[in-house]
């Protein structure tokens, strides 16, 4: 017979208030079958879909409702609630409760625990499919993903409200084999593997005040860094200038300049994967000021002479020896996707390009999420639009197949070239 993951676990189910709080009922069954403990919080707006007396009935235990039950802050505080947790199930995760969370308030005990704690977080959402396309409720979605949290579902499918879309509540034994996977041994098949991921945009000075930029804010490089750390690999993430938080577990590098940049990358190999995800400007200025240019006379502006920088993929690309068995590139393109990026895989002597338009309309310099082609020499595979954090684990587990000798073309959308 073989022992559920779940066997012993402390499980705190939050139960949110949605229609699809009664497939907590079942959750709770399901969930002490396998063997684990499950205490709940019920919420208030909970409570008008399920009665504390199931919800007690079920798990065998108190149900925990009132922030200010003096009592239970007596025996049994917020904090110990969640402490005493190995993780905390939110289902129904209602687009109220994702914003408190996003946003870290913390006004009733479902919350307050939410906030409180350190134990993993799994959520389970489900609300009406315009609440959850609305653009504030995908912004905190991305936000607590961003800050940890596990999503399960919601699914598409008709709902209670008689509209059909996504915000359907995962059903309760997707919602334990998400449970199952939270509580697995971490699958980390990229350890032992080197893989050096470069991010964001380079300045290139023009004098002491003033430079040259573009518009990258490295959220997509640094997701496919701590995608890459998180399958076990071991990181060096090379960054231009960027104002997001450094991925935890990887060796950072900061750079300015593309000269910057290269130096860099030539000093982190030998690596097995190159991820050049970084916006590297093409052009700096021939002579660079050591004050700063003052106005011409007569209005007439200075101009300024660029000279090309080196080509940081194309170098990798071509380095004999010293090559990465994996070279990836980017391509921010605003027109003619294929066709360009085709020819950066051919001329870069890259194995890969990932291709994305950065057109100003698409909102991929900056935002939150991208929808990119997966160019090899012989097919491009296309990939739905997604946050930047599931490109960057689509590209990990493409990076993982690829050392295991996977073909990952199956599972995609491929069109032959
Ligand atoms: O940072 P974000 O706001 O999240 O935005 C993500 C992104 C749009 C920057 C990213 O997804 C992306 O497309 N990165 C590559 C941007 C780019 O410089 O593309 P390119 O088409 O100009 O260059 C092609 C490839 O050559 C890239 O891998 C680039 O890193 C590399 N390159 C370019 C110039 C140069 N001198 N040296 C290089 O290595």
């Amino acid at each position: 017979m073989t022992v559920s993951p779940l066997s012993g676990k402390r499980i705190l189910l939050l139960i949110g208030g949605g229609i699809a709080a009664y497939k907590c009922l079942d959750l709770i069954r399901r969930l002490r079958e396998r063997g684990a403990a499950v205490r709940a919080v019920l919420t208030r707006a909970g409570s008008e879909f399920v009665t504390p007396l199931s919800v007690s009935a079920l798990t065998e235990d108190k149900v925990y409702s009132d922030l200010f039950d003096l009592t239970d802050e007596a025996e049994m505080g917020h904090i110990q609630l969640s402490r005493d947790a190995d993780l905390l199930v939110l289902a129904p995760a209602t687009a109220d409760l994702i914003a408190k969370m996003a946003t870290g308030r913390a006004d009733d005990l479902a919350s307050t625990v939410l906030l409180a704690t350190d134990t993993p977080v799994l959520a389970a959402p489900a609300m009406n499919v315009r609440m959850w396309q609305h653009p504030a409720t995908q912004r905190n979605v991305n936000q607590i993903e961003r800050d940890g949290v596990t999503l399960v579902g919601p699914n598409e499918g008709s709902m209670a409200c008689n509209e059909y879309g996504m915000g359907r509540m995962a059903e309760p034994m997707e919602i334990v084999a998400a449970i199952e996977t939270a509580f697995s041994v971490p699958h980390r098949p990229l350890a032992g593997r080197r893989i050096v991921v470069t991010s964001g945009p380079t300045h290139e000075p023009i004098d002491p005040v003033r430079y040259i930029a573009n518009r990258s804010s490295g959220k997509q490089g640094h997701a496919v860094a701590r995608a890459a750390q998180m399958a076990g690999a071991d990181v060096t993430l090379i960054s231009g200038p960027v104002s997001i938080e450094d991925p935890p577990d990887v060796t950072m590098v900061r750079v300015e300049t593309a000269q910057d940049m290269l130096a860099a990358v030539e000093t982190a190999l030998p690596a097995d994967a190159l991820v050049m995800a970084a916006a590297v400007a093409d052009w700096r200025v021939v002579e660079r000021q050591e004050d700063k240019i003052k106005k011409a006379d007569g209005g007439v502006p200075h101009s300024i002479a660029l000279t090309e920088n080196p080509d940081i993929l194309a170098t990798v690309g071509h380095a004999g020896a010293r090559r990465p068995r994996l070279v990836i590139g980017f391509a921010a393109e605003t027109q003619n996707l294929l066709e360009n990026a085709g020819a950066k895989l051919r001329s870069k002597g890259a194995d890969w390009i990932v291709a994305n338009d950065v057109s100003p309309e698409g909102g991929v310099f900056g935002g939150d999420r991208n929808t990119v082609r997966i160019l090899h020499a012989n097919r491009v595979d296309s990939l739905p639009t997604q946050s930047k954090d599931a490109v960057a684990a689509h590209l990990v587990e493409r990076i993982d197949a690829f050392f295991n000798g996977i073909d990952t073309a199956a599972s995609l959308e491929s069109d032959p070239k």
